[in-house]
């Protein structure tokens, strides 16, 4: 959005009336036909204006669009969101992050977020295709991680903790956490996290923590079988939610934790983790790249590792892979 249409638009927020194209012309500096111009593009933006001949320019309801003008107002952190990229339509949000971080220093970037209304080539977990249609919240945030690299895995359990609580904080649903790294309503996937690093022998360049949520996505753009799988805030919720408040609390609760992981409080991490989590204390199926077993999820460690009881009494520690539940 630029600057001469975030002016109008302020003028119009500050308003507690219409206010008249001549007025704002004047506040502004600028012809009134150039004000009708940003009215337009504010319009074509989401926003909704109405306008009459006699009292002017009202603003009615302020644009879904997850533009870092509107994070920026609800947003409460210090350095997570305080840089944003927004993209109506990318490949990949965490493709665009690695463009960025080999561009510049990561160390100037840790905290960005790179958000994309719609994505063409979103990816999952195992090199998974992730659709993600407009309506959902895409996002990366950029990290330049001071954690030691042996627990820098906890970041995706940061990330999860703070998905499930910002979707209780907001809207009172009981979201949990599904190892390794999914938010699940009730037996349904409503988000899910991806961690990737640029790391050589013991330096980390820096690491992008991916987020997908399905909030507002309308059910029907989502293929059959994953309609069976998968819900979305809007449906649990009975309404479309408000993208901007959302991803403004993610953002903030993920500070929170992140800044616990760089203190070293490991604990307060992983108990909040296994408070939220609806795999532990449960019969799983667990799939890896070369082995199927099942047994009980007893425990998660300080690196991630889910460790399993399996049937016949062994205890195995798995670090990545496909849980079934
Ligand atoms: C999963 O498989 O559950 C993880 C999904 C992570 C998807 C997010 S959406 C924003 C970012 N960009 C991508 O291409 N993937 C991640």
């Amino acid at each position: 959005m630029k600057d001469t249409a975030i002016n109008v638009l302020k003028i119009l927020e500050e308003s507690p009336g219409p206010v008249s194209g001549e007025r704002i012309a004047e506040q502004l500096g600028i012809t009134r036909s150039a004000v009708w111009k940003q009215i337009r593009e504010l319009r074509r933006l989401g926003y909704q204006i109405s306008s009459s001949r006699a009292e002017g320019y009202r603003l009615e309801t302020k644009t879904d669009r997850l533009f870092p003008y509107e994070i920026n107002k609800m947003l409460r952190t210090r350095v997570i969101g305080r840089q944003i990229r927004h993209f109506d339509s990318t490949a990949s949000t965490g493709w665009v992050a690695k463009k960025l971080a080999a561009e510049s220093d990561p160390e100037k970037l840790h905290g960005m977020v790179i958000i994309a209304e719609e994505q063409t080539g979103g990816v999952g977990r195992l090199g998974r295709a992730w659709v993600s249609p407009a309506g959902g919240i895409w996002a990366t945030i950029l990290l330049k991680p001071s954690v030691p690299l042996d627990h820098l895995f906890m970041t995706t359990m940061a990330g999860s903790v703070a998905i499930a609580r910002a979707i209780r904080k907001e809207y009172g649903i009981s979201a949990l956490i599904k190892w390794p790294n999914d938010i699940f309503i009730g037996d349904r996937k409503v988000a899910g996290l991806l961690l990737e690093l640029a790391a050589e022998a013991d330096t980390v360049h820096y690491a992008l923590l991916g987020i997908g949520i399905d909030a507002n996505v309308p059910l029907d753009e989502l293929s059959s079988n994953l309609r069976d799988t998968v819900t979305t805030l809007q449906a649990e919720v009975g309404r479309e939610v408000d993208r901007v408040a959302l991803l403004a609390r993610v953002l903030r609760e993920f500070e929170l934790r992140y800044q616990q992981l760089e203190d070293g409080e490991y604990d307060s991490i992983i108990r909040e983790w296994k408070s939220l989590s609806r795999t532990l204390d449960n019969r799983v199926a667990i799939k890896t790249i070369n082995k199927t077993f099942s047994g009980e999820a007893i425990d998660i460690d300080e690196h991630g590792a889910l460790i399993i009881r399996k049937d016949n009494g062994k205890i195995e520690r798995v670090i990545a892979g496909d849980c079934f539940q």
